[in-house]
């Protein structure tokens, strides 16, 4: 195949995965937005390269006609979660979607491959329209945690060094940091209450702060200068001691501080504005 047909070939899947990308990242940016937890922690994507498809039609002995029916891993997404549990509700949160029709599923997670692999894979087929017209391809999915994926990503660059064969004592080294990676998803599951309250908390703070210097910097603009000041004076003292109730209230007296000196200087939207 020319390499002009190649790229061609290649096209609906860059389209795939980019369209797959924005989807995926606004999942997460949707339950960010409502301050609660998200299941997806972050979300790659890739379109294998020309080189990559040839060596591995090649290894598999895959007639360049079938490539697209027999490689499946042309376009690839990775869905990193930070827990355990996570990647079964990213599972059923794709299985739901009516744009990804799942032909093809592995769970290396509660089976590890021999390698010590973990991982859970996903074939879709997914379809974008393109200039010739609608085109059905395939898309692998892998949803892994952050420590699965480090695993996986150390384990692949030590394969990639020796070739495919791991002197024995790198082989025995990366069984048990397979293992060593089980057992801190593990540990990281038993406490993961606690670790969501806190980057919660985090995330609810860094709303309220933003509210509040906001609502300081509209002060300004209409307020006696002195006051303001003395307010965020105030606001900095509650930010070093204050909890996160005592900040909430601090920005709802700013709220009607501000509303007051609108209903006092603005004109009435019900009534006057031709908004
Ligand atoms: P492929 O020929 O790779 O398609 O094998 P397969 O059809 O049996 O697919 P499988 O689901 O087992 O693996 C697909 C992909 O998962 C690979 O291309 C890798 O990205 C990843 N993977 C599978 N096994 C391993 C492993 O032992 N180590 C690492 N680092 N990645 C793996
Ligand atoms: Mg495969």
């Amino acid at each position: 195949m020319e390499t002009r047909m190649w790229s061609e070939l290649l096209e609906p899947y860059k389209l795939a995965v980019d369209e797959l990308l924005v989807k995926f990242s606004h999942v997460k940016d949707q339950y960010n937005s409502r301050g609660e937890y998200s299941p997806i922690e972050s979300v790659l994507g890739r379109v294998k390269r020309i080189s990559s498809i040839l060596e591995k039609a090649q290894k598999k002995g895959i007639d360049l006609d079938d490539v697209e029916e027999k490689i499946e891993d042309i376009a690839g997404i990775r869905i990193i979660c930070q827990f355990t549990d996570d990647i079964y509700t990213v599972r059923d949160m794709i299985k739901n979607r009516s744009d990804c029709f799942v032909v093809e599923e592995k769970d290396y997670v509660t089976n590890a491959k021999q390698s010590g692999y973990r991982s859970y894979h996903l074939i879709i087929n997914y379809s974008v329209e393109t200039e010739y017209g609608a085109k059905t391809v395939k898309v692998e999915v892998q949803i892994r945690t952050l420590a699965m994926d480090f695993w996986a990503t150390i384990e692949h660059s030590l394969q990639y060094k020796y070739k495919g064969k791991l002197p024995v004592n790198v082989s025995q080294r990366l069984t048990n940091s397979a293992s060593a990676i089980l057992k801190l998803d593990e540990e990281m599951s038993a406490i993961r209450d606690e670790i969501v309250d806190a980057q919660n908390s985090f995330k609810i703070k860094a709303r309220i702060v933003s509210e509040i210097l906001n609502n300081i910097q509209n002060l300004y603009k209409v307020g006696n200068d002195r006051e303001v000041a003395k307010i965020q004076d105030e606001f900095y003292f509650i930010y070093e001691e204050g909890d996160l109730d005592t900040l909430e209230r601090f920005n709802r007296e700013l709220d009607h501080i501000v509303e007051g000196y609108h209903t006092q200087s603005l004109p009435n939207f019900d009534t006057g504005s031709n908004y």
